[in-house]
């Protein structure tokens, strides 16, 4: 069962308890963009945590629960073996963890497109174990069918075009997208699918900059890039790329701090603390009276 909506306040870990009616919705994200022009880009970033969505919260206006902890979490080579447990456990803590951003979680690889139906099964999963707002899939005009019937049902949907990792099999690997205009013209017409289908927001991945731009042009709902274009409506990143925890960093990624130094450093004077019996001290140990 869910546990939605209930932060407990008592230990330090706790957020302060949330007004929930306060939390951001997915029509105000989406009127963000109005004739054209987003006044306030939408800031969105993943969370796979209820820690970290508390830290991340009052400065988004979306978390996103992605299918990219298949790899950041779980070391899996790829989101393609991520399952709808995984997602339902990460989506409860991040909803746990926030209060004001809306929550957006990813629909993983091989739970939705089968069918509109099989999408609102796993959908509907989510969004009433998790608590969540909204949710997200991968795939243009062949998802936008599923997209309506989501919405028609009382479920936001997120798209997400360009480069999309699940498909990652049929891809040929991660590089930037659309560079080919045949190939820029069918992205276009998958997000103007979306749009028509009633997706509130589109992430528009890893895709040549005036892509990026037209896509944003073409389509009524906001688009999030991540290595699109400063000029979507809204920009995305994968949190732990953006607080530096890998070497590895893409070209689109920007690094916001140097995480990794930081916990490497504390667990080396960790150990040797430890080695030169120096850690415990008197602070940390009780003492009878
Ligand atoms: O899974 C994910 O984190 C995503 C973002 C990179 C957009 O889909």
């Amino acid at each position: 069962m869910s546990t939605t909506y209930q932060l407990d306040t008592a230990t330090s870990r706790a957020h302060p308890t949330p007004a929930p009616m306060r939390r951001l919705s997915i029509p105000a994200i989406r009127q963000r963009k109005a004739n054209g022009v987003t006044a306030e880009p939408v800031v969105m970033l993943t969370a796979y945590t209820a820690r970290q969505a508390q830290l991340l919260d009052v400065h988004c206006d979306l978390l996103l629960v992605g299918d990219s902890l298949g790899q950041v979490i779980y070391g899996l080579p790829s989101s393609v073996p991520v399952t709808l447990d995984m997602m339902a456990a990460h989506g409860a803590a991040v909803v746990r963890g926030s209060w004001h951003a809306a929550v957006v979680v990813d629909l993983p690889f091989g739970t939705y497109e089968a069918s509109p139906q099989a999408a609102f099964a796993s959908a509907s999963r989510l969004l009433k174990e998790t608590g969540c707002d909204a949710v997200k899939l991968e795939g243009g005009a062949a998802m936008a069918e599923t997209v309506a019937f989501l919405n028609q049902r009382g479920i936001p949907v997120m798209g997400h075009v360009g480069l999309t990792p699940q498909a990652v099999n049929v891809l040929g690997g991660y590089a930037a997208r659309g560079r080919e205009r045949a190939e820029a013209d069918k992205i276009i017409a998958d997000a103007r699918a979306l749009d028509a289908a009633g997706a509130f927001a589109i992430v528009v991945e890893g895709v040549v900059e005036p892509l990026a731009i037209e896509i944003t042009r073409a389509v009524s709902c906001p688009t999030i890039g991540i290595g699109g274009s400063a000029q979507c409506d809204g920009q995305v990143l994968v949190t732990e790329d953006m607080l530096g925890m890998f070497e590895r960093v893409p070209r689109f990624v920007k690094r916001y701090a140097a995480v990794s130094e930081v916990i490497a450093g504390a667990a080396r004077d960790y150990a040797a603390e430890v080695r030169t019996r120096a850690f415990p001290g008197p602070d940390q140990t009780y003492q009878p009276k």
